[in-house]
């Protein structure tokens, strides 16, 4: 007799998801960590935005406007972007798992690149999807082998640019190569949480291919700038 009793079941994937690791902290003594994937930054927050912060601490009681307008008004204004395309979420975590639940599902595939961002295969794993891994070159996502990786199952393309942990970053022209060779009918998901650390010539955001194309999401957050604890995200 089969004494198991019975009870709730997640969905199929669910089961599969291999727990988030965080990145180790453990360095040799007297050896000073800035850990930026945990946000740990070393300058704290800035300021204005502490200021902004405290400005707004006898309002919690009220729940935050749903649809985030001035957030979006602002963004829109800063990166010359038109606010109705904008989406603000809680952490650009909580985004990509929206990503998730709406491109994926059982019988889907989505490409990743090997040691890219870990919440990628969690996210496609939630969704009921297939998790499939592009090898790496030199530890920097390889575009070739992206694309040799899609199926007619693919319909997510997940890219962090630059990567975490990595730190390794395309150029334009890579990004652009890889997007070029993706079906429209791909959604391709380039996260740039990382983007305000980047300062070389041949790096932009994907302000420009998200223009230019209808299946293209920029990820973008506040997180990684200094006030991750706010927990907000934008794509
Ligand atoms: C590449 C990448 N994307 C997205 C996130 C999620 O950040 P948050 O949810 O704080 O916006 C992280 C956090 O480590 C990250 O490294």
């Amino acid at each position: 007799m089969n004494d198991t009793p019975i009870r709730p079941q997640p969905q199929p994937g669910i089961d599969k998801i291999a727990p988030y690791v965080p990145g180790r902290s453990d360095v040799p003594a007297g050896v000073k960590l800035v850990k930026l994937s945990a946000n740990e930054s070393p300058l704290g927050a800035s300021p204005k935005a502490v200021e902004a912060s405290r400005a707004m601490a006898d309002k919690i009681h009220v729940y935050p406007e749903g649809s985030s307008r001035e957030l979006r008004q602002a963004l829109g204004e800063v990166h010359s972007i038109d606010p109705d395309r904008i989406v603000c979420g809680f952490g650009s975590d909580d985004l990509l798992h929206l990503l998730a639940q709406v491109y994926l599902g059982e019988g889907d595939q989505a490409v990743m690149s090997q040691y890219g961002f870990n919440v990628y295969p969690i996210i496609t794993r939630g969704a009921s999807a297939e998790i499939i891994m592009a090898p790496e070159t030199d530890y920097c996502a390889d575009v070739d082998a992206l694309l040799a990786a899609v199926t007619p199952r693919t319909k997510v393309v997940f890219l962090a640019n630059p990567n975490n942990p990595t730190g390794t970053y395309l150029s334009d022209a890579e990004v652009r190569r890889l997007h070029a060779g993706l079906r429209p009918d791909i959604l391709f998901v380039l996260d740039n949480a990382y983007a305000e650390y980047v300062t070389a010539d041949d790096f932009t955001v994907g302000i420009d291919l998200v223009d230019a194309a209808e299946n293209v999401v920029m990820v973008r957050t506040f997180s990684k700038m200094g006030i991750a604890g706010e927990r907000v995200g934008w794509i």
